[in-house]
């Protein structure tokens, strides 16, 4: 894996940290050069806790939070939001999403022990995966999940087996494959044709697996789900997707006599990572995916169903940063200067994986401007283990505190042990006091499961 190379075009911006607008979490702030989140010094907190480390901001959150259940329940009283905990889940976050009355979406045995462990309620859990396992399934069944998200016609026989053995009646959705190609990175691009999840529409296959659903025993088939893909900017994809879906509703009503009466678009909202992205707000994603469902409801004559969205990026990403001690600084000529972290591939892969670019600040220098162009590269044993690549900072020190902002979503949850690294600790931010929710993993953590 290799670094991408230098961008000699890109200049020094000059902005001090507050110009960062949509990129900042809510409750940023800089006082006497130093970043605040949440009413807490970024830099003391780097300090005390030890780098690198998550930080979030609650209120950021909790506003997100609300924002989306009203935004659509305001002109859609039967939505749901269900917030895709593969962004970022632990306990509190688990805790914030029920307390902030939202659905929770799991994708395999973890996620759900995690929900249960939070006391998430059950019926407002739904599984989705498109390789479940026979035991995942059977914990989901019989803890009394609200919905299981069909992948696949091997799954519907699984769940179908699973249910009639613990004696329940599973409610189900099917995922379908719309064909909408989403403006995104190719990795992270679900909906179109050629793609593991799913019932593919070609061939009418997921049209005649419908059948099949309604067939099965110890199931109920209530709705269909679709999820075309993340960082999403237009939202003509989504409007796109709910036009497949509902006309696919229609279509069971007319072929089979059977009404579907729940709608899930999945997940997708795009967020600013740097100053350049403009994302659409929460609230127009909600108008255009409402719009959509009515207009074709009324096109396709389909009753209004109950409709639900997924976002996972969009309620966390911005909230989390994540803080680094900056260890060694190295300028190659006429290539490009690195500065380097205590932290990298192993706490935010997405720079490897998908060539993702962030803003970042120095901390303890939040009010300078960024006048430097730097690359912020890890600690770990490969080249292509960068943070950010090309990245406008102030003039940086060793010893500076780095913070990358835009990390909440993706970043602890696909963190891994690279070069025996342990995982940070993530730390949530309110109202002047900083709480540890998950601690940092110890070298014993590490290895105490070798035999
Ligand atoms: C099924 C499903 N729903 C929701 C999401 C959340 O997407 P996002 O974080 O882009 O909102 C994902 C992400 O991959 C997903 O696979």
């Amino acid at each position: 894996m290799s670094l991408r190379a230098a961008d000699h075009s890109k200049k020094p911006d000059n902005r001090t940290t507050m110009e960062l607008g949509a990129c900042l979490p809510l409750t940023a702030e800089v006082r006497e050069g130093d970043l605040y989140i949440g009413g807490v010094d970024m830099v003391k907190l780097a300090r005390e806790e030890g780098t690198a480390l998550y930080v979030y901001d609650q209120e950021d959150v909790e506003t997100r939070m609300r924002l989306y259940r009203e935004s659509f329940r305001s002109i859609y009283p039967h939505a749901d939001v269900l917030y895709a905990s593969k962004a970022f889940l632990n306990k509190e976050m688990a805790r914030l999403a029920a307390v902030y009355g939202l659905c929770l979406d799991v994708s395999g045995g973890g996620e759900l022990a995690c929900a249960r462990m939070a006391g998430f309620p059950m019926e407002r859990v739904f599984v989705h995966g498109n390789n479940k396992t026979p035991q995942e399934l059977e914990e989901a069944i019989s803890a009394g999940v609200g919905r299981i998200v069909v992948d696949s016609r091997i799954e519907l026989a699984r769940v179908s087996e699973i249910a009639g053995r613990l004696g329940v009646t599973q409610p189900i959705y099917l995922r379908i494959t719309p064909g909408v190609e989403a403006d995104t990175h190719e990795y992270i691009r679900t909906g179109c044709e050629d793609s593991k999840f799913g019932f593919t529409m070609l061939e009418d296959f997921a049209f005649r697996c419908v059948k099949d659903a309604l067939e099965a025993p110890n199931v109920q088939l209530v709705g269909i789900h679709c999820h075309i893909g993340s960082q999403i900017f237009a939202l003509d994809s989504f409007r796109e997707a709910a036009r497949v879906m509902v006309k696919f509703m229609a279509d069971v009503k007319r072929e089979y006599g059977y009404e579907l009466t729940e709608l899930d678009l999945g997940g997708g909202l795009g967020i600013a990572y740097t100053t350049h992205d403009r994302p659409s707000t929460i609230n127009e994603f909600a108008r255009v995916t409402v719009e959509a469902v009515r207009d074709f409801c009324g096109e396709y004559g389909v009753e209004l169903p109950r409709l639900l969205v997924e976002p996972g990026r969009s309620l966390v990403a911005t909230a989390g940063v994540t803080l680094y001690t900056l260890g060694i600084i190295k300028t190659l000529p006429n290539i490009r200067k690195y500065i380097a972290v205590d932290g990298g591939m192993s706490d935010n892969i997405r720079t490897a994986l998908y060539d993702a670019d962030y803003e970042a600040v120095i901390a303890n220098k939040a009010d300078e401007p960024r006048t430097e162009i730097v690359t912020i590269v890890g600690k770990h044993c490969e080249s292509g283990d960068a943070v950010a690549i090309d990245a406008a900072i102030q003039h940086p020190d060793l010893g500076d505190v780095v913070c990358v902002f835009g990390t909440g979503a993706y970043c602890p949850t696909m963190a891994s042990n690279y070069n025996g690294q342990p995982r940070p600790a993530v730390v949530f931010v309110k109202d002047g006091k900083a709480r540890v929710t998950t601690r940092r993993e110890t070298y014993e953590d590490l290895y105490g499961r070798d035999c």
